[in-house]
Parts: C-alpha cells; structure tokens; sequence
C-alpha cells in the first residue's frame, strides 16, 4: 500500500472509474517539478473532458492552461479519440526512414494548408524541443548546401524559451534553464528582450513601444558579420519568460534586417501556433512570414506528442540536389510522423476546422478574447500585482515577487487557485494563462475570480 496517498483519496479514485492505480511517487524524478513539495502534497489527474480536469479525489479543476499550452480544442475531443484508436488498430508504427505512411503526408498536406503562404514543407519531429533542433540544424545545413557555409552563427533573445535540448537551451535565453550546462552550443549571441515595463505596462495587445529592440540585430551584424550569422529565433510571444507580446512593428523590422543580411528568421511557435492569437499562426496574426516554423502542442491538442519544423518551399528545394538516390538532409527521428501522431494531428485539425477554434481569438471571433482581457485587466489594482499583458487567449498577470524568494510568491498563488479547482501557470512571478480555445464567458469569470481571491490572501 502506498503510504503517500490516503486510502480515502483513493477509493474516491475508483469511485469515479478512474484507473489510477495506487501509486509509489518515489522512483518518477518529474520534470520541470519541485519534486519535494509536489510529493508531500501530489496534484495528480485522473480524467479530462472539455474545459476540466478531474483529480483523483473526484474533484473538477477547471483548466486555465490548456494543459500546458496544448490543448487548444479542449479535452478528451471525440474525434481526435476516434483517430487515435482507429490508428492504433490499423498499424502501430511505421518505419519514417526511406519509408512512408498516407496520414504523414496528408498531415503536412493540412498543415500546409493553414500555413502562411510559401511555406510548403513540413518536417515532423516529437516535441518543441527536437523541432527546435531540428530548425536550427536545417538552418546550419541550408546555407552549407548553397555554398555559405561560415554562416554558423545562431541568434536567440534575453528570456527566450525553446525547449531543453542543446541548441534550443544554447538560443534560449532562461539563465536557470542554461547555467548548469556547460557551454552548451558554441557561436550563440542574443538580441535584448523586449520587456518594457517602464514604458509598456497593462498593454492590452501588443505593446505600443520597443520596435527599436530588432535593431540590436543590426549591432551583431556589425560585430560578427552577416557573412558568419545562420539564423535568428524568436517567439513571437515568448510565453515560459512571462507573456511578453511583441511591440508594434518589432517583428516587421527584425524581418526586414534579416532579409537584408541574408540570416533565415525563424519563429518558434510551439505556444502561438494553432489558434492561440487568432489566427492559426502568429506569423499571420502579426502579418511576418519567417522563413521557418517550429510547432508542436497544439498540433495534436496534446493527445499524442509531436513536433514539426513548416519550411517555406525555397528552402527545401535548395536541398534538393545531387546524386537522387542520396539522402538530402541527415537528419530525423524515430517516430517523425508517428502514425498514432498523424492520426491524431488530422483529428485535431478537423476538430480546429469544424469549430472556427484557429481564428476564433481573433477578430472573426466571437469577441471571447476581448471579453479573457477584460477579465485580465480587472486584476489590476489587486495586492501585489504589477502588470497585466494580452494577447488573443493568452494573458500575463505579473507579480511583485517577495525579496530575497523569487517565485515563491506565484507559486504560493497556484497552488490557491489549484485548491480552489482552476489550474493556472506561473512561470518566475507571472501567472501565465492559456486556456482552451472553447473557453466561455463563465469560465473566464472564473478564472479571474479565483486568482482574485487567492492575490488578496496571498502572503
Ligand atoms: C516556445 C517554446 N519552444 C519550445 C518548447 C519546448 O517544447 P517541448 O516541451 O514540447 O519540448 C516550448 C515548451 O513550452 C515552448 O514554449
């Protein structure tokens, strides 16, 4: 019998049919966790339906956060399960080396389809993280096959976040997430973020000042030349540093500077793909066609992981050359288009499309975004909050932190709101919410009453 869990909590557990078996908490070392505190007072999920969760007590949680940015359809979505099954059935795994499968290609088919225009090609990989890699390797690769092979240099931003595997930490721009690595990729530089709180504070949308920012593109020109620098990432909403939107005309002018020197411009979209803006990419929500996507979360609603790199066309075609029975790119993962993944990414784009989720945060929506920032905004004013930031369903609240204890503050507030049954995110002392793009008017009530109630009794 597990000593960690009351016999109580988990006969609640059966009585709602979850198959949560008991669980010894000791030999999972969790991710991205305070393992210590989590396994004195687990937070463990049985089930999920729409916008809820449900614990293993029984208890509903409505969920502010999709998941974890993922579940932009709601949960547990009929046709997505339907997919999922019916692919496990049919064929389980599918070798992608030299071989194929139909639901790949129909699935970057898809994905294509809702894709700026020009960019035509799609890469799978399983996660943010590997098509983060994946982008990054593709852009090193690219400019060695057209013969400008010094271009090696890659260029990330302060409090970028893409992903955990080396380039992506290497570009990523997250001391914590960095400094116990080593030196990880070599040859990275970083433009500055573009928080502005002096200037920018309680934004609704993007930020009216800080377009200068991309200029510090133009300083690294200038120190290691254009001649030696690959590629440029950025989020468009950089998400895991604390919601922070784009000000006005900043992605317009990072564009024009890395047109101008030749360096691809690549924007991670693992968190503002699929809907989360209002369009099915931010590329479009913001009017910037990068010149590669990565993706991820949204692409399956969750249900199954998989990450993929959109190419515009010009780049690929660029690697079509040589000998035809050679391999173009040396590059690729086991489980790129994992049949269960494709299944599942064709019913999560089916699930998008038959509901008007990818643009229903934007302005043919049902005004559900402007309602989520009134809701945000309302928060202002309330203890210890210091700013609020938006965009289509993402939103900000961002607190003072105690001295001397960051994070402890935001965290103290989660877990409030996680005993009240609302799941939010903090990442450092924000809260960051992204919560299903089915959410209605009174989930967001909700939402923003529950993180009022647990602010004002917040330490
Ligand atoms: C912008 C961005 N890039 C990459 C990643 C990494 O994705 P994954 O956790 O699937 O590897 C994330 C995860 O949150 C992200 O927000």
């Amino acid at each position: 019998m597990n000593k960690a869990l009351d016999p109580a909590l988990m006969q609640a557990a059966e009585a709602i049919g979850s198959h949560v078996a008991t669980p010894d908490l000791g030999a999972y070392w969790m991710p991205f966790t305070a393992n210590r505190q989590f396994k004195q007072a687990p937070r463990l999920l049985a089930r999920a339906s729409g916008m809820h969760y449900w614990d293993v007590q029984g208890r509903e949680v409505l969920d502010g956060v999709a998941g974890l940015w993922c579940v932009n359809a709601g949960h547990n979505r009929p046709r997505i399960t339907a997919a999922i099954q019916k692919q496990a059935a049919d064929m389980d795994f599918a070798p992608p080396f030299q071989m194929g499968h139909p639901k790949a290609f129909e699935l970057a088919s898809r994905i294509v389809q809702i894709a700026p225009a020009g960019m035509g090609k799609v890469f799978f990989a399983n996660s943010g993280s590997e098509a983060v890699d994946t982008a990054l390797k593709m852009a090193l690769a690219y400019h060695r096959v057209r013969g400008e092979g010094t271009r090696t240099r890659l260029l990330g931003r302060d409090r970028g976040y893409h992903g955990v595997n080396f380039g992506g930490i290497s570009v990523g721009g997250m001391v914590g997430n960095r400094k116990h690595f080593g030196l990880a990729v070599a040859g990275v530089d970083h433009l500055r973020h573009t928080h502005d709180p002096a200037r920018n504070a309680y934004s609704n949308g993007q930020p009216a000042h800080g377009a200068e920012f991309a200029d510090d593109l133009e300083k690294l020109v200038a120190m290691h030349d254009a001649s030696n620098i690959a590629a440029v990432i950025v989020e468009p909403i950089a998400g895991s540093t604390g919601v922070l939107v784009p000000p006005m005309g900043y992605l317009q002018k990072l564009r024009e500077l890395c047109t101008k020197h030749g360096i691809l411009l690549i924007f991670d979209e693992v968190i503002t793909g699929f809907g989360r803006t209002g369009a099915p990419f931010a590329a479009q929500t913001f009017g910037v066609t990068p010149d590669l996507i990565t993706c991820a979360k949204g692409l399956t609603n969750g249900a199954v992981p998989m990450g993929a790199v959109i190419a515009k066309d010009e780049i690929y075609e660029t690697f079509m050359q040589g000998p035809e029975h050679m391999i173009e790119f040396l590059h690729g993962y086991t489980y790129s288009g994992h049949p269960l993944a494709c299944a599942a990414g064709l019913g999560t784009l089916d699930t998008y499309a038959e509901e008007g989720l990818l643009t229903r945060a934007g302005p043919q929506g049902d005004g559900i975004a402007a309602y989520f920032a009134q809701g945000v905004h309302s928060l202002k004013g309330e203890p210890h909050v210091i700013d609020v930031r938006n965009h289509g369903l993402v939103g900000g609240i961002e607190l003072q932190g105690i001295a001397g204890e960051p994070t402890k503050r935001a965290f103290s507030v989660f877990l409030d709101c996680w005993a009240q049954g609302v799941l939010i995110r903090t990442t450092g002392d924000t809260i960051a919410l992204s919560p299903p793009l089915i959410i209605e008017r009174g989930h967001v009530d909700r939402i923003v009453e529950t993180i009022r109630t647990a602010l004002r009794r917040a330490a």
